[in-house]
């Protein structure tokens, strides 16, 4: 990326518009709202407060295309093993396309998808219907969700996300922790005769799920006496791995497949989505694959780079890593039930954009993904928007917002899209030393020390937002969400040259929590530096 012309044309801008503050960009075009604004399907996309001018989009789209981001997008939908290291498809997209056909190793992967997603549907059907019962007649209430990562954060976003469209007042609860309290504590509150689990995992090997399954497995055959013949009513499986499950004791009739050739941060369409189905209905669900099948449309289609919202929204991001050298991207969703929202996109980008080598296994010298957090907009005003507005760095932020929601009222709305507003306005405009000792004088300020106090009431500004709204969040809108951030995610990998899909940096505490786990269990250490031996022989001696 270093070495490209186009990068080089970009630093030579950069130097140019670093001196620029946003507030001299809007005076200088004061049309940059309908400029720098994209509305694609329900979504609107104002990135008019950023440090953009034509000249950055145009410089960005050339960088873009100097990687053949066209021919690569198709590429992914068409099935190309872009997953090199795994020598896999990243075929995501198929779980929500209409095509007849994709053919992966002479195989077309939409007949084993369409059949999945007919199982599930039954399924569901006949849990809503209460065909499907508990071991004693009762109907399920309660959905477990047990999984992690994206076998986790990707359905219990939605959920959370979709609640007001559930089926049958059904309760869904997700464990991911392996931490004994979160599985003990859930299970405290259940019917064990009105329980389902889903035990969700891709590898069926990983090890907090297989744990918390297992719990959950001896929790109910303690309550039933050790009917094995119950588990079939009570437990079902989402996963890649059938002998695993097998051998697990669910009934392959109860396990729903996907493939290798989709990753887990990537999963929420697959199987790995049946606790969605389970809780919103199929026909929820379809609206959701069907609100990610309009972006993926967009997308693939839209050869006009300008138009095109995932790469706009990744090439902004790349502007400031690369370019300002700014480290973090805060996602700041304002409505309550998209709370989940940015740990599920710090999964989605951080482990798949987290790579210090490119794809081929050489070094990179330029930055790639930069630190996803985020929470609740509204609550972090009252939190770490201090540091936003008066800290030494400066970070972007997406703030997201349903404009209408009938779950809410009138006034509580026009207060949360009041202070969204106000957030983006206030980051960019900020207040300078004047306007606050001119407010300090008319609010009678008597004290000595006016120019001090001025100083700490003033804001430097100038921090980018984007703004992201849309009607009201429904199962279509949040699939458009979701997939608007996994083809940006694609974007950005592309430019930095990485294999987006792979995720080896997660091994190594995998592998060295066994040993540790081992020298635990067995009250005996063994090879380590001088802090792990210690803090192994204190687990050791307080247990
Ligand atoms: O450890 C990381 C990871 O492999 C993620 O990529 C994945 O989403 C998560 O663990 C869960 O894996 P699985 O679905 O195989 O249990």
């Amino acid at each position: 990326m270093h070495n490209t012309k186009t990068y080089v044309k970009l630093q030579q801008h950069y130097a140019k518009q670093q001196t620029k503050t946003l507030k001299d960009l809007f005076n200088q075009e004061p049309d940059r709202a309908e400029k720098f604004n994209l509305k694609v399907n329900g979504l609107n996309l104002d990135y008019a407060k950023n440090n953009i001018t034509s000249t950055t989009v145009d410089l960005l789209l050339e960088l873009a295309q100097e990687v053949n981001i066209v021919d690569k997008i198709k590429a992914m939908f068409h099935g190309q093993k872009l997953n090199n290291t795994e020598n896999r498809a990243v075929l995501h997209t198929a779980l929500r396309s209409k095509a007849q056909s994709i053919m992966v190793d002479g195989v077309n992967v939409m007949q084993p998808i369409t059949a999945v997603l007919e199982r599930m549907k039954n399924f569901a059907h006949k849990l809503h219907q209460n065909i499907h019962l508990g071991y004693s007649g009762k109907n399920i209430t309660d959905i477990v969700n047990i999984g992690i990562g994206g076998s986790d954060l990707g359905p219990n976003f939605v959920c959370e996300a979709l609640k007001p469209f559930r089926k049958n007042n059904l309760n869904v609860h997700f464990i991911s922790s392996v931490d004994g309290y979160h599985i003990l504590d859930c299970l405290n509150s259940l019917n064990h005769e009105t329980t389902l689990f889903v035990i969700a995992s891709k590898t069926f090997t990983t090890q907090e799920t297989i744990t918390n399954a297992h719990t959950a497995r001896n929790w109910f055959l303690n309550k039933t006496n050790n009917n094995k013949a119950a588990i079939k009513n009570h437990f079902i499986a989402a996963s890649t791995n059938t002998q695993a499950v097998k051998e697990f004791g669910i009934d392959p009739d109860n396990m729903f497949e996907f493939w290798d050739f989709v990753g887990g941060r990537y999963s929420l369409w697959s199987a790995i989505g049946i606790s969605i189905i389970l809780y919103i209905g199929f026909d929820n669900f379809e609206q959701l694959l069907s609100g990610a099948r309009d972006m993926d449309q967009h997308f693939l289609n839209t050869t006009d780079l300008t138009k095109n919202m995932p790469v706009i929204l990744a090439l902004i991001g790349i502007w400031y890593i690369n370019f300002y050298n700014y480290s973090a991207l805060v996602i700041s969703p304002y409505n309550t039930r998209l709370k989940k929202f940015p740990a599920y996109i710090q999964q989605l980008e951080m482990e798949s954009n987290g790579k210090s080598l490119d794809k081929y296994g050489n070094s990179i010298n330029y930055k790639t993904c930069p630190i996803i957090w985020g929470d609740s907009g509204i609550n972090g005003q009252h939190a770490y928007y201090q540091l936003l507005h008066q800290g030494t760095s400066i970070y972007p932020m997406d703030i997201i917002l349903a404009l209408s929601d009938k779950y809410s009222n009138l006034e509580h709305n026009q207060i949360l899209q009041a202070n969204a507003i106000a957030q983006a306005e206030a980051f960019m405009v900020g207040k300078t030393f004047d306007q606050a000792k001119a407010e300090l004088i008319q609010q009678n300020y008597q004290g000595q020390n006016i120019d001090m106090l001025a100083k700490h009431k003033m804001f430097n500004g100038n921090r980018p937002t984007n703004l992201l709204t849309f009607n009201e969040i429904s199962p279509n809108t949040i699939g458009n969400l979701v997939a608007l951030y996994e083809h940006k995610t694609f974007v950005q990998g592309i430019i930095w040259q990485i294999n987006s899909f792979d995720q080896w940096g997660v091994e190594l505490g995998k592998q060295l929590a066994k040993t540790i786990l081992h020298d635990i269990q067995q009250q005996k250490a063994s090879e380590h530096d001088s802090s792990t031996t210690k803090i192994i022989n204190s687990c050791i001696h307080n247990k």
